[in-house]
């Protein structure tokens, strides 16, 4: 099977859950502690081997291409004032990966997102990762993308993450149902966008992460408006599990979804617990604000 060197990043969302802060900048911009969201993603699909990322942008998204080029004025001015560290770090994330970026004209659907990333995916398998959902895994983990990745290669077959929600969250999110494999993995029969409780095949909910064989783009581009309207990736991936298979691989990261404002506080706080430089002060403030509320 072909190693995965390719990921698309749908970023052309108009960020409606975030305004005003989205109306000038991309959501995927919006920083977690000193970082922004887009960036752990991108770390994700590195440590998966990943070379190439197709970032799928819409209009407003030029600081995403920026942040990843070179700042010439800036890094020239911290090397004066000596922050070598700084610049390292900035070089760090500019040497990355290859970001190409493709303009999604009209958003029509995560479906049609990811379809816009076919010229430069071709024939290959490649990864998907949706810009606001961040994985967090431990240092000697394996990242979500890179179990994906391993999985397709050792089955040939398209592996997407699934994580299981309460009943009262099914209508959030694509529910696959299918059967448990003995490798831990399940076979995926059904795919349906948002269902009501009623209609959910499981409670096994698609968190954002997918490895697709190349296959995908045919059905995609046969996949006529569904739910609200938009090109749907899980109608295609009803169409992949019928015609080829498809796994779903349970998900064994921290998960945030950085798009919802509840999820980013959530990201703030736990990832800032952690940061060497705000951690302690962080600490001493919550407890103390937990006495007062
Ligand atoms: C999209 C997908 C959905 C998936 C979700 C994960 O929905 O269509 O299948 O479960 O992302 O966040 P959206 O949240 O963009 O409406």
């Amino acid at each position: 099977m072909k190693r995965v060197r390719k990921a698309i990043i749908p970023a052309a969302g108009l960020g409606t859950r975030f305004l005003p802060a989205t109306k000038t900048v991309p959501k995927e911009m919006l920083p977690i502690i000193d970082r922004p969201t887009l960036l752990y993603i991108v770390e994700e699909a590195v440590r998966a081997g990943i070379e190439d990322i197709v970032l799928i942008a819409g209009r407003n998204k030029e600081a995403i291409e920026d942040f990843f080029d070179c700042s010439y004025e800036l890094q020239d001015k911290l090397a004066k004032d000596g922050k070598h560290e700084t610049v390292e770090m900035l070089i760090k994330i500019q040497n990355m990966a290859n970001i190409i970026s493709i303009r999604q004209k009209q958003a029509i659907g995560l479906g049609h997102a990811v379809l816009c990333g076919r010229p430069i995916v071709g024939d290959e398998p490649c990864a998907v990762l949706l810009g606001d959902e961040i994985m967090i895994s431990g240092p000697q983990q394996q990242t979500v993308t890179e179990t994906l990745a391993k999985s397709y290669v050792a089955t040939g077959l398209s592996t997407v993450a699934i994580m299981e929600v309460p009943e009262n969250e099914v209508s959030k999110y694509g529910i696959v149902g299918g059967t448990m494999q003995g490798d831990g993995r399940l076979r995926i029969q059904a795919v349906v966008e948002k269902p009501a409780p009623t209609q959910a095949p499981s409670r096994w909910a698609l968190p954002g992460r997918y490895v697709f064989s190349a296959e995908i783009f045919q059905y995609l581009e046969k996949t006529k408006p569904g739910k609200n309207g938009e090109i749907q990736l899980t109608d295609a991936m009803v169409e992949v599990a019928k015609a080829h298979g498809l796994l779903g691989a349970p998900l064994l990261a921290r998960r945030y979804d950085a798009g919802d404002k509840f999820g980013y506080l959530q990201a703030n706080i736990e990832m800032g617990l952690e940061h060497p430089e705000v951690a302690p002060r962080l600490r001493e403030y919550l407890k103390g604000l937990l006495q007062r509320i």
